[in-house]
């Protein structure tokens, strides 16, 4: 059976006392054996993460330069987050792609970047409202998995996490309907399964939009999904374990 996942994402939110809080929160709360937890947090705040946070909560980026080093002002490389603690980084998130034009080409190299220095990549794959409406959404989201692990080989497949977030659930409140996500999960592993069925059977795939505690049970009891990419509800520490709590 697969590892539950739940990973926070704070975006460009949070601070020291946030971490602190979370910390202590951790101390109180008896969460379930076997489920593994990520927070993918702002560059600056990896280091004292990864000083506070027990290490069973792994770390992750929410994004990098797919270069080693060199002259690229403001950014950051895979080898620098390894270096303060990273274990995983979200790539292709949806805000990157509309935000500041990552394409498939921008994703797959950061993807690859990514394994390339032994991290994992979470990668962040979705349809748009206006894709949903038109029954685009297999197609769109389908496209996107292609587009990376077509370049990759076997064995670099089996090293990612997907996260399947529909744009139009993403800080909405709107989440997606239990069957709506379960729908779009089968499609991915069933894609997954033409390149292999132990591909399909290993990979852990998230689901994002509006999680929060209220709805995750429901969404984690189905059979495709894996586990959670949480944003706004990770900001919230007492919804954010609650959350962890219900993917027992
Ligand atoms: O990375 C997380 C997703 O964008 C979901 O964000 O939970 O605030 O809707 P949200």
């Amino acid at each position: 059976m697969r590892t539950p996942l739940i990973a926070g994402n704070w975006k460009m939110n949070g601070d020291l006392a946030l971490i602190d809080e979370f910390a202590g929160a951790l101390k109180n709360t008896a969460l379930p054996q076997g489920v593994q937890i990520a927070l993918a947090l702002p560059f600056p705040y990896l280091s004292a993460a990864h000083e506070r946070l027990p290490d069973t909560v792994l770390l992750g980026a929410q994004t990098l330069n797919p270069a080693d080093s060199g002259a690229f002002t403001g950014e950051v490389s895979g080898r620098m987050l390894k270096d303060v603690g990273a274990s995983l980084v979200l790539v292709g998130h949806s805000e990157r792609r509309s935000l500041y034009g990552e394409d498939d080409a921008a994703v797959l190299a950061r993807v690859e970047a990514v394994l390339e220095i032994g991290l994992t990549p979470v990668l962040c794959i979705g349809e748009t409202l206006e894709e949903r409406e038109a029954g685009d959404t297999e197609r769109v989201v389908l496209g996107q998995l292609e587009a990376v692990l077509s370049a990759l080989s076997e064995g670099a497949r089996q090293g990612l996490v997907i996260a399947y977030e529909p744009v139009w659930a993403i800080g909405t409140g709107r989440t997606a309907s239990p069957e709506q996500a379960q729908a779009v999960h089968a499609a991915i592993r069933a894609r997954l399964a033409l390149w292999s069925a132990s591909l399909a059977d290993a990979m852990q795939l998230l689901y994002g939009g509006s999680m929060k505690a209220a709805n995750a049970a429901e969404l984690l009891a189905q059979p495709d999904i894996d586990g959670g990419l949480v944003g706004g509800a990770s900001l919230q520490t007492d919804e954010f374990l609650a959350i962890c709590q219900s993917a027992g």
